[in-house]
């Protein structure tokens, strides 16, 4: 999604310690990019609608990677479902919601979910 971006454009990696969001960091840095965003989850609580729109206000991020969740794997998805659809759906709406009041020009989402289709080759 960001080939054509300024390379001082301002990036926020949302969940950048995890295995994706780490991996965003690594090739944002190969690539040029001088103005990644980053903040930690005790800095930033993504399921608080009012953080979050504080900190895009203060921030002002143009690009947006959502790659923050409660993560587990199939087996922890079915045992603690209720955790993990709050959580994911409080980051999802709470993170795009506040894209769309403080004007990013593009958000590139990762699905929660385990979507592997069944029977596929
Ligand atoms: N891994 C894959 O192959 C894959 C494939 C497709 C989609 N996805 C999706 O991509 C997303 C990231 O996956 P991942 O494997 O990178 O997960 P991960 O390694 O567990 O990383 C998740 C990141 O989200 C952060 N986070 C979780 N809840 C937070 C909160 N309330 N506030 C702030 N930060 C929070 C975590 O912070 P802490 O470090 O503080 O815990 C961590 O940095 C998930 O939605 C996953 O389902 C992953």
């Amino acid at each position: 999604m960001l080939n054509t971006v300024p390379r001082n454009a301002r990036i926020f990696v949302a969940g950048h310690g995890g295995l994706v969001g780490s991996a965003i960091l690594r090739r944002l840095a190969a690539d040029g990019f001088t103005n990644v965003l980053t903040a930690t989850r005790a800095q930033l609580d993504l399921r608080d609608q009012a953080a979050v729109n504080y900190w895009f206000k203060a921030n002002r991020p143009e690009y947006v990677h959502l790659v923050a969740g409660t993560v587990g794997g199939i087996l922890a998805n079915s045992t603690r479902p209720a955790e993990f659809i709050y959580d994911n759906m409080m980051i999802h709406a709470t993170v795009v919601h506040a894209s769309h009041l403080y004007d990013v020009r593009k958000l590139l989402y990762l699905g929660s979910s385990c979507i592997y289709p069944r029977l596929a080759a």
